[in-house]
């Protein structure tokens, strides 16, 4: 049997850090009020990154990219199919994969985005493991980019405290042991207003609102209770249970989401790679930046078992359980 694994993981934040009390500042010049207290509270949120205005998804891809490149011990010559998760592409179109695969000085492979918000890394994943399995690629790079401070409405502090920019990546390779051992996906585009850029392009007009709207509490609700039910599917399908999670790599929205996540499948927090804290929420790029950072600091060690869980606009939700 063909499996898929990843062999590599890297990430990349623009160097400019915001943090709570800078943003707060920032915010209380356009007289919009908040709080360190009222983001850490309600968020967990600490400080988030934000890219230049000249620098794009594929920028911060093209870094993450290099460093899992590196840390699989390959080239980007060595890869045959990119996916590129993001909601914030470079352009309507190509494709960010497509402008990464030409700034990565390669081409010919097979490069597309998959656009599914915050759940856009575990679809991506699901995707690649699919097309690696069936002989179609053998070496993936997978990405999560995002530059969610370019839609992000600055007189609204019920969201634009909560997001921030970033990129994950991970060379996924076919493998004959496991690797990826359950996908779960799904969307329910009942739920399309709650969390949404609303906005489109018009024979050169903006119609709609082209800034981020969410219902935090709607979000709130369907995220906790779609997370457990992923999370129990994949573990039936491989088998295992929750005792056999050794970290729980969870989209990186909201602490209380989290937690309310790993007490419903009866983890202690011990065991989720939290990275919200100095993040904020990415999107596509929280998953595989948490990924990379638990990888880099030791925590996640080779042969452990991984639960990645995304949820999103759409509304949208999946998880992937693997071996590391
Ligand atoms: N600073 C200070 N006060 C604020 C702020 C702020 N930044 N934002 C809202 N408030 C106020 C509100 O105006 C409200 O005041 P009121 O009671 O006088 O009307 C009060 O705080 C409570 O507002 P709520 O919206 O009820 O706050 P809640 O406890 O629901 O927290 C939050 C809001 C953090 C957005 C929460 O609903 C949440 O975490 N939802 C999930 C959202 C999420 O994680 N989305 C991303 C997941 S999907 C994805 O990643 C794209």
């Amino acid at each position: 049997r063909r499996y898929s694994r990843i062999t590599g993981t890297g990430s990349y934040l623009p160097p400019r850090r915001v943090t709570n009390d800078d943003f707060v500042a920032q915010l209380a010049e356009q007289g919009i009020e908040t709080s360190d207290q009222w983001i850490v509270e309600r968020t967990g949120i600490r400080a988030r990154h934000f890219a230049e205005r000249d620098v794009a998804s594929s920028d911060l891809a093209l870094e993450a990219s290099r460093k899992a490149l590196e840390a699989a011990g390959i080239t980007a010559e060595d890869i045959d199919l990119i996916i590129v998760a993001t909601s914030t592409p470079d352009m309507v179109f190509p494709s960010t994969a497509a402008i990464l695969q030409g700034k990565l000085g390669v081409h010919g492979c097979p490069a597309f985005d998959v656009q599914a918000v915050c759940s856009g890394f575990v679809y991506a994943l699901t995707v690649a493991d699919s097309m690696l399995k069936s002989g179609v690629a053998t070496r993936a790079l997978v990405i999560g980019a995002e530059v969610f401070s370019r839609i992000l409405d600055y007189k609204d502090r019920t969201t634009c405290v909560l997001f921030g920019d970033g990129a994950g990546a991970v060379v996924l390779e076919a493998s004959d042991e496991p690797g990826i051992l359950a996908c779960d996906l799904h969307a329910d585009g009942r739920h399309v207003d709650i969390l949404c850029v609303p906005g489109n392009v018009y024979g050169g007009e903006i119609l709609g609102d082209p800034l981020l709207k969410m219902d935090g509490q709607a979000v709130f609700k369907l995220a906790v209770g779609v997370l457990e039910k992923a999370a129990r599917t994949t573990l039936e399908k491989a088998g295992l249970t929750e005792a056999d999670i050794d970290w729980l790599i969870p989209h990186q929205a909201n602490i209380r989401i989290m937690q309310s996540t790993a007490r419903k499948l009866k983890l202690s927090m011990d065991k989720v790679i939290v990275t919200v804290d100095q993040h904020g929420n990415t999107s596509a790029a929280s998953i595989p930046l948490a990924l990379d950072h638990g990888v880099r600091n030791g925590q996640i060690k080779p042969g452990q078992t991984l639960l990645l869980e995304g949820v999103g606009g759409g509304f949208a939700w999946g998880a992937v359980l693997l071996k590391i």
